[in-house]
């Protein structure tokens, strides 16, 4: 019998820099849908993006179609299957149209993985390379809630514009549309299951390395009928990611029916941020995009209530645009209907003067829209 060779010295999480410490900030989103086209076609003509670069037949990948979409540093690709089979068929069968990939870019792919795998992240996709004549992209991917995923995407060595493989030929033409003037992603909210937060923090905080910004239990974010509890958790810098969890109410939490039509723990919004939220949303309206609607006694409340504040409090009305304060300053904030069939995805446009939070005091009143709107599908 051979002696075990202990000779290569054991790797211990604790001796590794945290994943996040590689973190330089959001890479892409990518979307899973039933029609690339068709959704690339609706970001492009509703909200404003711009088709930047493709990849398909036409450019040799030869089982899905890929759009690549940009509004300011916000990148966006929505990709569909070619057929019934592979992983983009089954996703979109499981989830509908949907969130998979929150990819962020990295100064090192391989040592971010590695450190990752090392404090018990399940890998997806071990450190690869991806070249063409304008370089190489090193990238990684490991699993987060649901079937949701983080890509590291190392791009110091590439010069090309989004990914080898991809091509900006033929691209469709841009809508036209007054401009939206969404300039960054500011942050990306889950939901997981009952009793599921505290691992997903912890998986967060322990694996990947971030802290802990806020937390909200359901005695603050519950209505007369809902309730829901979130953790947001951030890489201390750009990645910010607040967690929800659903809480007992007298009805079904609208984290409840997110989760049920999605079928798993998913990607529920993505906050766009802007600097002139009256235009956004003006130019959102104009473009046909739909929004909550907020009942006037939100607008009676909150203008006595932040009546120091010096706003256009009748175009924010008219427009239905929240509005919050913290101790750094105030926020506004609006919710877009769901972008899906399924009541899942939806979009949040927000404008920061200084506030750092997330529109705590909007929670109440954007909650009851929710219901109402979980009301009038009969899943309240
Ligand atoms: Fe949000």
């Amino acid at each position: 019998m051979t002696a075990l060779d202990l000779s290569r010295p054991e790797v211990v999480a604790a001796d590794l820099p945290a994943p996040a410490s590689f973190f330089l900030g959001w890479d892409h989103i990518e979307l899973w849908v039933g029609n690339a086209r068709q959704a690339a076609q609706f970001l492009a003509a509703a909200f404003g993006f711009r088709v930047t670069d493709y990849a398909g037949p036409e450019t040799g990948v030869t089982d899905r179609a890929s759009y690549v979409l940009e509004q300011g540093s916000i990148r966006f690709v929505v990709t569909g299957a070619m057929g019934p089979h592979g992983d983009i068929a089954r996703h979109v069968k499981s989830h509908g149209d949907g969130v998979h990939d929150l990819a962020v870019t990295v100064t090192d792919a391989a040592a971010c993985y590695d450190a990752a795998l090392a404090r018990g992240a399940i890998g997806l996709r071990s450190p690869h390379v991806v070249s063409d004549g304008s370089g190489t992209i090193v990238a990684a991917t490991v699993a987060t809630y649901g079937d949701t995923q983080h890509t590291f995407v190392e791009r110091a060595g590439y010069g090309g514009r989004f990914w080898p493989g991809y091509s900006d030929d033929d691209l469709p033409p841009e809508p036209v549309g007054p401009p939206v003037g969404l300039h960054r992603l500011d942050h990306c909210v889950g939901n997981v299951e009952l009793g599921a937060l505290d691992n997903w923090v912890d998986f967060y905080r322990s694996t990947l390395g971030f802290e802990s910004l806020v937390h909200f239990d359901d005695d603050q974010i519950s209505t007369e009928y809902s309730a829901l509890m979130s953790t947001v958790v951030w890489d201390g810098s750009k990645v910010v990611l607040p967690i929800n969890e659903p809480a007992h109410g007298k009805k079904r939490s609208q984290i409840q029916e997110y989760l049920d039509f999605y079928g798993s723990a998913g990607v529920q919004h993505l906050a766009l941020r802007t600097d002139d939220i009256v235009a956004a949303v003006s130019a959102l309206r104009a473009r046909g995009v739909r929004f909550l609607r907020v009942p006037d006694a939100y607008y009676d409340d909150i203008r006595l209530r932040l009546a120091s504040l010096e706003l256009p409090w009748d175009d924010l009305q008219r427009l239905g645009i929240l509005v919050d304060r913290d101790q750094d300053g105030y926020l506004l904030q609006i919710f877009s209907e769901t972008i899906t069939d399924r009541p899942t995805v939806f979009f949040e446009i927000i404008q920061r003067e200084g506030a750092k939070g997330f529109g705590a005091g909007n929670f109440k009143a954007l909650f009851e829209a929710i219901e109402r709107q979980q009301d009038r599908r009969g899943n309240l």
